[in-house]
């Protein structure tokens, strides 16, 4: 075995840093005969030094965080910071001193992933981030590695333990939104300021990442359609069962039909009680992945915590030390089919709408004609009477979302239908 350890530092040791700190430490010998020569924490750039964290050589501590990634000797540096600035900065600095880095950092990466894998390429180092997507489930690796040889149609997934959590709880419990967060906040699962999670960024964030290297193209935040779950409600919930559905937050990737463009998208939606991702409880994390020659697989497993990512991350820094060792790199961003991403408007979905309306002759009929005339085919239509209205639940087959939400529109100047009372579309069929 080699003789002169790899250098590491880490950036951030916060619930994750310390486990990977831990692993590495309690883990070296494993380590060591698995890379070909044993790894060195060389430093812990952090915010707050005083801060206790057991197990954790107070002695490798520093707030430089700059002068850390500068040292000009490290061969890997492992982010577990998180968002945007100063991170990026530290990331290029560090490619321009010879690091190859491992990061977990969604959200840098959705953003800016193009020009981080760039800089990597231009000074001949790795760029790794399997912990960035659903925490401890091979994502990255199988999509880009894996899967390299086969054509991924299609990616459908749930990438977010906090607003499964509290769908599910809204599922079994029947409790409304703000019951269920609460409790996904009592239990540490959602963050005090939740906005993150709920509104689908995270997701987003993840689905960009996941988009780009299962179509080999580029893919950024802004490209993903973004709908939140904090308006689902107890009766969508109840609507969906009695469709024998779901209400998921899903993550959905997916080639076009004629193969020229790409779309992203995270919103709520029904799945039918059969679909794998339907057995995906509490905060658990799965995605299924579409392809030409493999057909379905799916991945499934914890999607955030410390260990669970830092697992992630210890994969990834073998795997960058591997390739350190031998004065080589792995695979690097694949975006060589440049495929465009289509807005929201070109997806093909379906769409379940529940309406409040008058119960009065000929009201079925205007509704009905709405929807002709956007060329939107109905499905089914289901009618509960009470007291002169009606509830009305029309579930409508596949058609492009702007034809459908044309249609709604539409619907909401009747002045027979009192208001919309909930729009979903239904996935997974
Ligand atoms: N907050 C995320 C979740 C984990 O709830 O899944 C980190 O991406």
């Amino acid at each position: 075995m080699r003789t002169r350890p790899l250098k590491v530092a880490l950036l951030g040791c916060g619930v994750v840093g310390s486990e990977v700190t831990r692993i590495i430490t309690t883990q070296a010998d494993d380590l060591a005969a698995r890379i070909g020569a044993p790894i060195e924490l060389a430093g812990i750039a952090v915010r707050r030094p005083n801060r206790v964290r057991e197990g954790v050589p107070a002695d490798l501590l520093t707030t430089d965080a700059m002068a850390l990634v500068k040292r000009g000797d490290l061969d890997v540096v492992v982010e577990v910071i998180g968002g945007i600035e100063p991170v990026r900065t530290l990331i290029t600095t560090a490619f321009e001193h010879g690091a190859s880095v491992v990061s977990a950092n969604k959200a840098l990466l959705a953003a800016d992933g193009a020009s981080l894998h760039a800089k990597a390429v231009e000074h001949g180092v790795d760029l790794y981030y399997e912990a960035a997507v659903a925490g401890a489930i091979p994502l990255i690796r199988p999509l880009r590695e894996s899967l390299a040889g086969d054509k991924v149609n299609r990616v459908l997934g749930i990438v977010n333990g906090t607003t499964n959590f509290i769908l599910d709880k809204m599922d079994s419990t029947g409790a409304g939104y703000s019951e269920a967060l609460d409790e996904a906040t009592a239990l540490g699962y959602a963050e005090a300021d939740p906005t993150a999670d709920v509104e689908g960024f995270d997701a987003a964030a993840k689905a960009a990442i996941l988009a780009g290297i299962a179509f080999h193209t580029r893919v950024t935040i802004d490209d993903v359609h973004r709908e939140g779950i904090t308006e689902v409600t107890a009766a969508d919930i109840a609507s969906a069962r009695k469709m024998g559905c779901l209400v998921k937050m899903l993550a959905i990737c997916e080639r076009s039909a004629d193969g020229r463009s790409v779309t992203a998208r995270v919103h709520p939606a029904m799945i039918p009680l059969s679909h794998p991702l339907a057995s995906v409880r509490e905060a658990y994390n799965a995605v299924f992945v579409e392809a030409e020659a493999a057909g379905r697989l799916m991945f499934y497993g914890p999607g955030a915590g410390g260990a669970p990512t830092a697992s992630a991350v210890l994969g990834d820094l073998v795997a960058a030390c591997r390739n350190k060792l031998a004065a080589t790199t792995g695979a690097g961003e694949s975006a060589y089919t440049q495929l465009p991403v289509s807005p929201m408007g070109d997806v093909v979905t379906r769409y379940h709408i529940s309406l409040d309306v008058a119960d009065k002759p000929g009201v079925l009929a205007q509704v009905a004609t709405v929807f002709a005339e956007h060329d939107v085919s109905i499905d089914t239509v289901r009618q509960q009477g009470k007291d002169g209205e009606a509830s009305l639940v029309v579930v409508t087959h596949r058609a492009p979302d702007a034809a459908l939400s044309a249609t709604v529109s539409s619907l909401r100047k009747l002045d027979t239908v009192r208001g919309v009372a909930s729009i979903m579309r239904v996935e997974g069929e």
